[in-house]
């Protein structure tokens, strides 16, 4: 290996450490063909001002037949945000558009895709009751977890 090569490869590593400095406000979930998530809880310390949250869909089915997103919102409102989402359409990646119950969500993925969301803590209370969820049509039921900013 050439000294540049060498220099190169540290300044890589260098480069990736800092993009991923806060890991514990970086989370990620699988979602597959059986319409399972990898986890039933997905959870950040409340010191997370920002987290980035990552899906990735494991399966080999199409987005239009099953599709998964992660919408995150109070479990109080886990049903009629699904249903409004219903309604928004796939375009809407199934979320009502400036939906305020929602805090967070990322596009609707097929199989063999990942996506992700970085998005803000500020109205979120440590010790909340939140959910995270997938909003393709019937999906919601199964496809549920806690959020847990604590
Ligand atoms: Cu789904």
């Amino acid at each position: 290996m050439s000294l540049r090569l060498v220099a190169a490869t540290f300044a890589l590593a260098g480069m990736s450490f800092n993009a991923h400095a806060n890991t514990e406000c970086d989370i990620s979930v699988d979602a597959n063909d059986m319409m399972q998530f990898s986890t039933k809880t997905l959870s950040i310390p409340a010191t997370c001002k920002e987290v980035t949250l990552t899906l990735n869909h494991t399966g080999k089915m199409p987005t239009h037949s099953t599709g998964h997103n992660v919408v995150i919102a109070d479990t109080a409102n886990l049903q009629a945000v699904a249903m409004d989402g219903m309604s928004a359409g796939l375009e809407n990646s199934y979320v009502k558009p400036n939906d305020v119950r929602v805090y967070a969500f990322t596009n609707v993925i097929g199989g063999g895709e990942s996506t992700s969301v970085t998005f803000s803590t500020e109205k979120m209370t440590q010790g909340g009751d939140y959910s995270f969820f997938c909003s393709f049509p019937g999906h919601w039921a199964i496809m549920q977890g806690k959020f847990e900013f604590k």
